[in-house]
């Protein structure tokens, strides 16, 4: 039975060993994975997976979001899942032949999670950035549009933000993992940031998120550990129900 911790991925997302270690060794009983983010695999380097399984038992996330041509995705996404990690990303954006390849490819069985669409990103900079007006005056279109591409390719499941979880687990499946950033508790602090299409905690997990994403709500709160125990609360609540 899955306990309300396993759910909760806490990002690394700082620069260096020390502050990383310091946040496994505070959270490593509160979170079910720990998420090694670009910033900090890029500063330090494996390293900081072995420094991770010493401390903790929980699980590592090795989110490098990859993008770029088939061929350097394909062999990139080979060198992280050597490590062993349990997940990986690749984005959406380079169509279903990308994933699909990357898909065929994984000996080591670290599961692939596609990228839709950033939860940082809103109609304003789809406008900007070219898309069509459908997807424009409907980010879930695109973000379900991708989704289907995923699963199609064979992809574990998805990150998306929590508005579309329900979406996308009536569409595509139960099984079809939904990992969800941009998680907002009602109380925190870091509500105003580049996260624009937010949820709650307890609604995340209601819609149906196997995993949520909470960084800076447990890292810019007063007392870190106390802002976890009330995410755990909070996605308690939401199972017990
Ligand atoms: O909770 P907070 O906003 O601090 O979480 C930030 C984390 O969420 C970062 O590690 C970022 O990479 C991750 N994220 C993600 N996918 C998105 C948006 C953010 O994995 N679409």
């Amino acid at each position: 039975m899955k306990r309300a911790k396993d759910y909760l991925i806490f990002p690394l997302d700082v620069p260096t060993y020390k502050e990383a270690i310091r946040y496994v060794e505070l959270l490593g009983k509160h979170v079910g994975l720990f998420k090694v983010g670009l910033e900090l695999f890029v500063s330090v380097g494996p390293k900081i997976l072995k420094g991770i399984r010493e401390r903790s038992g929980a699980g590592i996330f090795l989110d490098l979001k990859f993008h770029d041509i088939p061929a350097t995705v394909k062999n990139a996404f080979l060198a992280a899942s050597a490590h062993g990690v349990a997940f990986t990303t690749v984005h959406c954006d380079e169509g279903k032949g990308l994933l699909r390849s990357v898909v065929e490819n994984n000996p080591s069985g670290t599961k692939i999670l596609a990228v839709t669409v950033l939860t940082s990103l809103e109609s304003k900079n789809l406008k900007e950035l070219g898309y069509l007006d459908r997807y424009v005056k409907n980010i879930t279109e695109l973000v379900m549009l991708r989704a289907r591409m995923a699963k199609e390719a064979g992809c574990s499941g998805v990150v998306c933000s929590g508005l579309e979880v329900e979406r996308v687990k009536a569409e595509l499946g139960k099984d079809f993992i939904v990992v969800t950033p941009g998680i907002r508790p009602a109380w925190s602090l870091a509500g105003k940031d580049d996260q624009k299409r937010i949820i709650t905690p307890y609604q995340a997990i209601k819609g149906g998120a196997d995993y949520l994403v909470v960084g800076r709500p447990i890292r810019a709160a007063e007392k870190p550990i106390e802002a976890a125990e009330r995410v755990l609360d909070e996605i308690e609540m939401a199972i017990s129900e």
